[in-house]
């Protein structure tokens, strides 16, 4: 069963680092696919917070190989910060990190341009992106005239390369900055440099990957592909134009990776117990009041990367039976059910009405979801506090309940229950989903251009 894949069933922030981070025990290899430095994902262990956002959580393992795919956006001074970080807190990255040539490359006009347009969709609404440049890089890739992969880095013919691009950028700024504001300047001389050192630093990390994943893959190595944000912010599938610029559903781990579906052998859709939802968009469950209040402060929910507030809501099992089908997912893990502790009732909504008339299908265009008026079942709430859970028997009846009408809902099993940060705060429900040790990864060959 050579590869697992962890996939955000929301709109991110499902806690998929914890999960990955547990699950890379019995896997070799932890493979991210998609997305940039706008993923912000936390692992706690022993008391200690790491906050990891380009490097995937196996990191943290001694026996696995992190690889970052082709299908990543990746700024590299993000990349290095990250490292020295782990590095200075004792964690080995080298011989443990390899990073794809062919992921492309964060450029300072890409983060500008971000916060240019960000605001800017023609009906004045603003996207609420993160501002890290992932959607201007995306851009770029598929426009391929202006873009740059990491492999480019060390071309001989970089500088005119850059020259060229540096040219179209600086009068794609000048004309699309809004009037009156400061045109900001490009210095070419000084970001190149900046990008030659990046280069250097990061040489012995970056090489070929997909070739790498598929021997892996192929000679039965356990693989585990780490998705960024959810399923909901897809571009292609998910509340467009309130999306990230990737396939963040189960459908980009091949595109991403390189690697076929057909390995794809076993996919855990995270949840969180309740919806949260960070920048524009609609939310259809959103509470606007205590309940709202009960569930971001209980829940800390504060963005990993931006610090901005998360927008919070009951479950919607309309929009995640559709992304848990989107993604292929066979199994649930429900994460921070204990956030739900102390309220008298919980909420699931079931189906939306919409202009009238009510429906069980997630819709495909936004004004529809903008006017969805959700429809709730309410089940009994429970007043325990669930952190010191250990097994499905510490769980309250109405606990249980409440977790196993998610499974009927999105027709599958919830297998893994998270009640709280740490890795310890866990609860696996079958003999299949705890985690065993693999035999320790004997080849962690060096990557290099
Ligand atoms: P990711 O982006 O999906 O990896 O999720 P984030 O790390 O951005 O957000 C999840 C947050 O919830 C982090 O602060 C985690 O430490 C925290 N967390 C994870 N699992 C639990 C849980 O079961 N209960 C609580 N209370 N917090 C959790
Ligand atoms: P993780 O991996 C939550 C949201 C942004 C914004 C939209 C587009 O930690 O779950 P972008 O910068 O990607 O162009 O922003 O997507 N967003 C996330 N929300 N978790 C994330 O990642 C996110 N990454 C992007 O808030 O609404
Ligand atoms: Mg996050």
């Amino acid at each position: 069963m050579p590869g697992t894949c962890v996939i955000g069933l929301q709109w991110g922030d499902e806690a998929k680092g914890k999960l990955v981070d547990i699950l890379t025990e019995n896997h070799n290899v932890v493979a991210r696919y998609q997305g940039g430095a706008n993923a912000g994902h936390t692992v706690v262990s022993d008391g200690e917070t790491w906050k990891l956002s380009l490097i995937p959580s196996g990191i943290l393992r001694d026996n696995v190989t992190c690889v970052v795919t082709g299908g990543v956006v990746l700024d590299p001074a993000s990349a290095i910060r990250e490292i020295d970080m782990l590095e200075s807190r004792g964690v080995r990255v080298t011989d443990k990190l390899r990073l794809s040539d062919r992921a492309h490359v964060v450029f300072p006009w890409h983060v500008i341009e971000d916060g240019i347009l960000n605001g800017s969709l023609s009906s004045g609404e603003s996207i609420g992106t993160t501002g890290r440049g992932i959607g201007p890089c995306y851009r770029d890739k598929v426009g391929r005239s202006l873009a740059i992969r990491l492999g480019d880095l060390y071309r001989s013919d970089f500088r005119s390369t850059f020259n060229h691009i540096i040219e179209v950028k600086r009068r794609f700024l000048e004309a699309s900055q809004p009037a009156g504001s400061n045109v900001i300047e490009l210095d070419g001389d000084k970001i190149f440099d900046q990008y030659q050192g990046y280069a250097e630093r990061l040489r012995d990390y970056v090489g070929e990957t997909t070739n790498y994943l598929l021997d892996s893959v192929e000679s039965g190595k356990p693989v585990l592909f780490e998705g960024a944000q959810g399923a909901l912010l897809d571009i292609d599938h998910g509340t467009f134009p309130f999306v990230t610029s990737s396939n963040s559903s189960g459908v980009g781990v091949s595109s991403g990776s390189g690697v076929p579906g057909r390995w794809i052998t076993r996919t855990i859709g995270v949840l969180k117990a309740y919806s949260t939802r960070v920048g524009g968009g609609p939310l259809p469950t959103e509470q606007d009041n205590n309940v709202g209040k009960h569930l971001q402060q209980r829940g800390n929910e504060f963005g990993t990367v931006t610090q901005r507030p998360r927008r919070c809501g009951w479950f919607d099992a309309v929009a995640t039976r559709y992304s848990a089908r989107l993604s292929g997912a066979d199994e649930l893990a429900v994460m921070l059910l204990d956030v739900l502790a102390e309220l008298d009732e919980v909420k699931i909504c079931t189906g939306y009405r919409i202009n009238g008339t009510v429906v069980d299908q997630f819709p495909s265009q936004i004004d529809d979801l903008k006017n969805a008026e959700p429809i709730y079942e309410i089940l009994p709430g429970w007043q325990e506090d669930l952190t010191g859970a250990r097994n499905e028997s510490d769980l309250p009846a109405n606990a249980i309940g409440y977790i196993d009408r998610i499974g009927e809902l999105l027709s599958r099993p919830v297998t893994i229950v998270s009640v709280g940060p740490d890795r310890e705060q866990t609860i696996f429900r079958t003999d299949r989903t705890k985690p065993a040790p693999c035999p320790p990864n004997t080849q962690q060959e060096r990557a290099t251009v």
